[in-house]
């Protein structure tokens, strides 16, 4: 993991080659580390790249207890754990009129924690502070995580 700031903030990166579902999982535990009320996580990746195992780990941390899977008919899944967990999963979403419509902005200002699956559907409208979580199949196993924090982190 390498550190260094831009002006006030703290900026990291990681890159981790995930070998099992498992570690996938306490990869995003070890990410919840750095999440507080407000932090936004925009996770990017293939269908199966395991973007939903990450989130499934963040809210093992979260102590939530509600079954952890992909929303992707329900498009948001609320949770309740230590903070409310916000989890959104945009696939299926084909514009940002859409996304407004499921009340994207008040998630995103609600004081919890927002975890957003397919990111990339949010173009001009996703927040400057975020985590970014991009993944990538190598093999039926194998995946590259890749974490930064481009807004930087307070
Ligand atoms: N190293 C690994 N990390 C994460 N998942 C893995 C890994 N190896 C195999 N898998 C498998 O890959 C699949 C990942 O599924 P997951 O639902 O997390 O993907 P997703 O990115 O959320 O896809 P979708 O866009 O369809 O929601 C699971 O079936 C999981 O068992
Ligand atoms: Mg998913």
């Amino acid at each position: 993991m390498r550190y260094w700031t831009l002006g006030k903030y703290l900026i990291f990166m990681a890159r981790y080659i995930s070998k099992s579902e498992g570690e996938t999982v306490a990869f995003g535990r070890d990410l919840a580390k750095r999440l507080r009320p407000g932090s936004f996580v925009a996770l990017y990746g293939d269908l199966g790249a395991g973007k939903t195992q990450f989130v499934k780990g963040i809210c093992e941390a979260f102590k939530v207890k509600e079954v952890v899977n992909s929303p992707t008919f329900t498009i948001v899944n609320e949770y309740h754990g230590t903070l409310p967990v916000y989890h959104i999963d945009l696939y299926r979403m084909k514009d940002i009129q859409e996304i407004f419509g499921i009340g994207f902005d008040e998630y995103s200002e609600a004081g919890g924690v927002c975890l957003v699956e397919w990111a990339e559907k949010l173009d001009g409208i996703i927040p400057e502070k975020r985590f970014d979580v991009k993944m990538a199949v190598i093999d039926d196993t194998t995946r590259e995580i890749i974490v930064d924090s481009p807004g930087g982190e307070d």
